[in-house]
């Protein structure tokens, strides 16, 4: 039997958690397919902001939240996720429902553009805050680009830090994937 590809398992997991009316974060717009789904969960009455450091990846995402109607219900930050807890309001910090990441380099764009260890680790960790308890973060890693077996390494070690130190409820769970460079390219060709 065929499995799906994890990407859409992480989709199918998120959209699970997601709520009408609430609030989620796309830590890593890229293409815009996970900020789509975010936005359809979310409406008609919540928000989902996106982040990306790269313009054009939240130019061709604007343009795929227009031709679905949708884009009323995102904002999309030209900044890095390390800075979400700086740039959502207050209103975000513990009320927020999801917390999206999907690492590595944007597919069909500069493949040295990747996210880093350290940056990723401050991301997730300011992610807890913003987590509702019962919230879901969302990790996709990928193995096989150069730069990969260092973030995951160092995001493998944040998950067994928190696990270890965690004392209070938020979040209800971490969903974490890892792809190989071979399922990565054949899931991209999927979506
Ligand atoms: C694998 S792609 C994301 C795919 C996307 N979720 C989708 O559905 O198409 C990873 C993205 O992370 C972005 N990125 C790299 N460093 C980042 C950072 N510090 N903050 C936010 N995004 C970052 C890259 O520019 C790239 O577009």
């Amino acid at each position: 039997m065929n499995r799906p590809p994890l990407t859409k398992i992480a989709q199918q997991a998120v959209s699970r958690a997601c709520r009408a009316h609430g609030r989620a974060i796309d830590a890593t717009v890229g293409n815009g397919h996970d900020t789509l789904m975010l936005a359809r969960c979310v409406a008609p009455d919540g928000r989902v902001v996106g982040f990306d450091i790269q313009p054009s990846a939240l130019d061709h995402t604007r343009q795929r939240l227009n031709a679905a109607g949708l884009e009323q219900h995102v904002e999309l930050i030209n900044a890095g996720h390390e800075h979400m807890r700086d740039l959502l309001g207050d209103g975000w910090v513990g009320n927020t429902d999801i917390v999206m990441f999907n690492l590595g380099y944007l597919p069909g764009g500069d493949k040295s553009i990747i996210t880093q260890p350290d940056t990723t680790t401050s991301a997730l960790a300011q992610s807890l805050d913003m987590l509702r308890p019962g919230g879901l973060l969302s990790l996709m890693l990928y193995r096989g680009h150069p730069g990969a077996e260092a973030e995951i390494a160092a995001v493998t070690q944040w998950i067994e830090t928190r696990s270890r130190s965690c004392n209070r409820p938020a979040p209800g769970c971490i969903w974490c994937g890892v792809l190989s460079h071979r399922r990565a390219q054949s899931t991209r060709s999927n979506r």
